[in-house]
């Protein structure tokens, strides 16, 4: 009788340590059912923020010339550094390409000195068939793939260097739309972007824009945004 009632108790503490154990099994599940709901609302929300901050940076690079489908293409001719500067904060603000027209044989200090009349770069004013300068390199790989260019240089005497004349008549502009921007001592841009624009008979060229040594990245960068008006 004592060992039935000892077995009988020892069932009684089993079943009870049973259904307790199983309680507590399911409120792990819910537990986990829970922590997983949560993860995943928290998944979506950073998910959304990513999304939201790209879509903000696409939008800020499509405000100032960037973000089109094509590409952006600035190619620069400078000889002492000027044009270089511009051509680099126009690259930075639209994500552009920078494309260096250089030519095969580099203007030396002695080259540029226009008060002298023996000195290349007046010998070539002077004669026209001097001026046509060989470039390292005229064109770029997938210039097909390029649907805006800024097409910068500097002024001599009242128009574009003519280094720059090499590569547009190298190139085909048909549905590219280029923006010439020179930088001169005191010369406006005149008629350099208009007489460039006849030498390349193709492209959808707009007005274009003139830089003193002494402006800044913030006017270069305002000229961009009028751009975009
Ligand atoms: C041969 C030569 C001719 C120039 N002719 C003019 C000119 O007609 N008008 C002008 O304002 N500046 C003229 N300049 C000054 C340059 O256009 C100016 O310094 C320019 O910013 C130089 O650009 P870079 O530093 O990119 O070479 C001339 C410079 C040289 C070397």
């Amino acid at each position: 009788m004592k060992k039935r009632g000892f077995l009988l108790v020892t069932v009684c503490i089993l079943i009870v340590s049973m259904l307790v154990g199983c309680g507590s099994g399911n409120g792990q599940v819910e537990n986990q059912e829970q922590l997983n709901a949560e993860e995943e609302v928290e998944n979506e929300s950073i998910l959304a923020t990513t999304e939201e901050n790209s879509t903000e940076a696409n939008s800020e690079a499509e405000k100032i010339g960037g973000g089109t489908e094509g590409k952006t293409l600035v190619v620069y001719f400078s000889a002492t550094g000027n044009t270089e500067r511009v051509a680099k904060v126009i690259a930075e603000t639209t994500g552009g390409e920078l494309f260096e027209l250089e030519p095969v044989t580099p203007y030396t200090n002695e080259d540029l000195k226009y008060n002298d009349d023996n000195s290349r770069v007046s010998q070539e004013y002077a004669n026209e068939s001097l001026r046509n300068v060989e470039l390292v390199a005229d064109t770029i790989d997938d210039w097909q793939n390029v649907e805006k260019i800024y097409l910068g240089y500097h002024v001599w005497w009242e128009i574009a260097a003519w280094p720059v004349n090499t590569f547009v008549e190298a190139n085909d502009f048909a549905g590219k739309t280029v923006n010439p921007f020179c930088t001169s001592a005191s010369s406006g841009l005149g008629e350099s972007g208009k007489l460039l624009e006849e030498l390349a008979g193709t492209g959808d060229w707009q007005e274009g824009m003139r830089f003193r040594s002494s402006d800044s990245d913030e006017d270069v960068i305002a000229w961009l945004e009028s751009l975009e008006q």
